[in-house]
């Protein structure tokens, strides 16, 4: 059977071979939606659905910066696969039969957040770094998943931070890498708090210098974009 022409999707289409909408699009965020063609099941984030021209424009870069980060991974088990760039703000990639660690309840939690859950996330988030990708936003819990068999799987590498892609990114990359570290962290505490050792709870707070002065100057440049990206738009974009 021949492959689906992801590339040429358009909206239309994914309108109509839509399976469940993730995340509706809202101010500077995507619409997020899995769908089936084909027998096949992909994830679409669009940032051009109700938006306006800057939104679009930041949509083509977040995309593509999401497209690369997917790439560099390729052929790491538990992390999308690129499929395509239908436009330059509408990325497809492979949808992961997994569902975030958020949406556990109390008795999954208890079950799938073992040792051997944290050890197989660390190791996941080792490779992505030795292909060259932070990820840079695993802080927000609902981008690590979990698969029916318990195994860790990590989405939306709108964030992301890759080696050599300019001089800024070489120096801002073990921050980033400190940072997803963080969140395994992070997770224990929230949900296993009893596996959370007393290093990693020092790391949890723990900050270097550089780090501060990145996040604080992250911020500094994300919060007129964002309100930039959320003012009332032209509509949908094509
Ligand atoms: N490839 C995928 N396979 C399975 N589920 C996915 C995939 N990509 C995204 N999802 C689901 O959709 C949700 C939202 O996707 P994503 O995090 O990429 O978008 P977002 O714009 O960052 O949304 P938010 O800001 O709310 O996290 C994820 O938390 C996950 O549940
Ligand atoms: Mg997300």
């Amino acid at each position: 059977m021949s492959e689906p022409d992801w590339a040429n999707l358009t909206r239309a289409d994914v309108n109509r071979l839509t399976v469940e909408v993730y995340r509706t699009a809202w101010r500077a965020r995507p619409e997020v939606r899995r769908i089936r063609l084909m027998g096949r099941d992909a994830v679409v984030k669009d940032y051009g659905r109700g938006s306006n021209n800057f939104k679009h424009a930041l949509g083509a870069f977040l995309a593509t910066r999401e497209a690369a980060a997917l790439r560099r991974a390729e052929g790491l088990a538990n992390i999308p696969d690129f499929y395509a760039l239908a436009r330059p703000w509408i990325l497809v990639m492979e949808h992961l039969d997994a569902r975030p660690v958020t949406a556990l309840n109390e008795d999954e939690r208890g079950r799938v957040l073992t040792p051997g859950f944290f050890a197989a996330l660390t190791s996941l988030i080792e490779q992505l770094h030795a292909r060259g990708v932070a990820h840079g936003d695993l802080e927000k819990l609902d981008n690590i998943l979990v698969t029916p068999a318990g195994e860790p799987a990590i989405v939306d590498f709108a964030a992301a931070i890759m080696a050599g892609r300019n001089p800024l990114a070489a120096l801002v990359l073990p921050q980033v890498e400190a940072n997803d570290f963080r969140a395994v962290y992070k997770l224990k505490s929230q949900y296993a708090p009893e596996l959370l050792t007393d290093e990693e709870r020092e790391k949890l707070h723990a900050r270097s210098r550089a780090e501060v002065i990145f996040r604080k100057v992250r911020a500094y440049i994300r919060r007129p974009v964002k309100s930039l990206a959320a003012r009332d738009g032209e509509g949908d974009a094509p």
